[in-house]
């Protein structure tokens, strides 16, 4: 359980325990505030001229809030919200299907949109810029090209890969935001609404423990306090404080700064097997076992950010922070011709 722990937590979003937690108003949205402003602006103008909001497009690694934030941008405009993703629309009439049961300023939600079909791209780009859908029925001479009109809808996409949206999508969008990592402050209030949500007792410093270790995303964060919920009410009469927190945590091999033992086996793979890098993702997935997307979307993001790897032309790097990790001494560059 502990070594893929945020491999599940991340790529299983939409549990019940996540939909019940999840904040319904901007008010009770916490951190990411540049964001939460300027959406908060967005939604205040369109209601004020009666409009539909511009298309939206929201980034950032997994857990962060941008599904989250879908359903409060919908909430908050009082306008019904569709969603789908990128790899569910396979043909143009899916598309259609869904943008023609759009009311005038609905939400279109479409999360992993970097993983639309280029096909299907194109057909968005009149739909987005001029609410209208040109598409080809029946085939050989009977094939014919009919003009929808579509209302004037918000398409909201979701990527946790930025860079792989082409920019033709991009540019179409009247506002692209990032999400990023949440600090523990962020985090502790986070964890603290959670807990009155699901009933349990905890103070301020055991919620401060579990922030610590949710490595910057609400969906670890709420997660974390599940199981250490759990692991109270069994072994400490149901109340969490930072030592129970602590000795929870350290039950799923979660490290002091949130590290579980699959960040751990890639730094050790990075500096022992490949003596600290360049390697590429791939040699690396490959030597600890693991899928090379995984890595990419759910490992490394968090390492690189707080500085243990570094992504360069030639792949992967181990910086110093990864050695003082495992305990191990970086070799001088000298040392390191040697290898
Ligand atoms: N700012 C926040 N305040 C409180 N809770 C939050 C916040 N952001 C996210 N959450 C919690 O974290 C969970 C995960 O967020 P969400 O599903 O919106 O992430 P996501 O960015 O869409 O992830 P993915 O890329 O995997 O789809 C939510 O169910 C919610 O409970
Ligand atoms: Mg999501």
């Amino acid at each position: 359980m502990a070594e893929n722990f945020y491999q599940e937590t991340l790529q299983s979003p939409e549990s019940p325990f996540d939909l019940s937690l999840r904040p319904p108003l901007f008010s009770e949205f916490q951190g990411q505030t540049r964001v939460r402003e300027r959406l908060e602006l967005m939604v205040a103008a369109a209601k004020q001229r009666g409009d539909a909001l511009e298309h939206i497009l929201l980034s950032g690694p997994p857990g962060l809030g941008k599904t989250t934030l879908a359903f409060i941008l919908a909430n908050s405009m009082g306008v019904n919200i569709k969603c789908t993703s990128g790899p569910m629309i396979d043909k143009a009439g899916d598309l259609a299907g869904l943008l023609t049961t759009l009311e005038r300023g609905d939400i279109l939600f479409i999360d992993e949109i970097h993983r639309l079909q280029p096909a299907i791209e194109e057909y968005l780009y009149p739909a987005m810029e001029d609410f209208r859908l040109d598409i080809i029925i029946d085939q050989g001479p009977n094939a014919r090209s009919v003009r929808l009109n579509l209302p004037k809808f918000t398409l909201l996409g979701a990527t946790t890969r930025a860079g792989l949206i082409s920019s033709p999508l991009r540019s179409r969008f009247g506002m692209t935001s990032r999400l990023d990592y949440y600090n523990v402050e962020e985090l502790t209030s986070i964890i603290d609404r959670s807990a009155g949500l699901i009933g349990v007792t905890i103070d301020r410093e055991g919620a401060q423990e579990i922030a610590a270790r949710s490595r910057g995303t609400p969906r670890i964060a709420n997660n974390l306090l599940r199981w250490v919920r759990d692991y109270a009410q069994v072994k400490a009469k149901g109340a969490i404080d930072r030592y129970v927190a602590d000795l929870a945590l350290k039950m799923l091999d979660i490290d002091n700064d949130g590290l579980d033992e699959m960040d751990k086996r890639l730094l050790e793979a990075l500096i022992v097997r490949f003596q600290g890098g360049p390697v590429g993702l791939n040699s690396l997935a490959v030597s600890v076992g693991e899928e090379p997307g995984t890595i990419e979307e759910v490992n490394e993001p968090y390492l690189i950010q707080e500085g243990y790897v570094q992504r360069t032309a030639q792949g992967r790097v181990a910086l110093a922070k990864a050695y003082q990790k495992l305990g191990l001494q970086r070799p001088s560059q000298g040392q390191r011709e040697l290898f």
